[in-house]
């Protein structure tokens, strides 16, 4: 006799939960995202570093940022591997190379192509795996996870998000500017407010957190505690 696995309806299946954490560069969505990840025994998605990859492996096949087309099509082929925290592009580890400056600002130009956004979405949502999955980047909560359980939209003014980014740079070892960063950041925060696609702004359902005079674990319990209250 064959047995047959019995299967929900479509609509009864309960979705993987999502949380969404969206801001600005520097804005510390990262950090956040992998300690309430670490907290709630949840995968992370870091989607910047989507970006950051596709940026990288056009830098090496200089390629300007201005061909859309040629850059979409790395983003399609593009062979990466997120293992344990550290990050691979074609078989060597880039987790440090992705954050240089010179790849982010890339990354920001790249990513107000339509072509690029899209390539880069299905990749982006075949990390929603049980039990839960915490995302971050611009456009978790409006554009990849519109269903998401939660969604935060995580803001630092300019200043705190320029001190912090530099102080990460120095620590690991690479050189960083304040004033260079701040011009960068503005000019950063401002291509990705205004592009017209996928836009960063907080999704209409998002909790707006400012962590300026926050500690981290104090925005960590923020988050949590919007979850538990969800
Ligand atoms: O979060 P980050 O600084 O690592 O992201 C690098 C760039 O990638 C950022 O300037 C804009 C872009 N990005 C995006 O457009 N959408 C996302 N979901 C994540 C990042």
């Amino acid at each position: 006799m064959t047995t047959h696995a019995v299967m929900p309806p479509e609509s009864t299946k309960t979705p993987v939960p999502v949380i969404a954490i969206d801001g600005p560069t520097a804005s510390g969505k990262g950090t956040i995202a992998h300690r309430v990840a670490a907290a709630l025994g949840w995968a992370t998605l870091d989607s910047g570093a989507l970006y950051r990859l596709t940026a990288l492996a056009a830098l090496d096949r200089s390629l300007s940022a201005d061909d859309e087309a040629g850059v979409a099509e790395v983003a399609r082929a593009l062979d990466v591997r997120f293992y344990g925290g550290r990050i691979f592009l074609e078989n060597n580890e880039v987790s440090d190379a992705i954050r240089q400056e010179q790849v982010g600002n890339f990354a920001s130009r790249i990513a107000a192509y339509p072509a690029v956004r899209q390539a880069l979405l299905e990749r982006q949502r075949v990390f929603r795996v049980p039990p839960g999955l915490v995302a971050d980047g611009r456009d978790m909560g409006t554009v990849v996870f519109p269903d998401a359980a939660l969604k935060v939209f995580l803001v630092a003014d300019v200043q705190a998000r320029a001190e912090r980014r530099c102080k990460q740079l120095i620590e690991k070892g690479i050189s960083a500017n304040l004033d260079d960063l701040l011009r960068d950041m503005r000019e950063r925060d401002a291509r990705d407010t205004q592009r017209s696609v996928a836009p960063l702004v907080a999704a209409t359902d998002a909790h707006v957190l400012d962590s300026s005079s926050l500690t981290i674990e104090q925005t960590v319990q923020a988050v949590l505690d919007f979850w538990k209250g969800t």
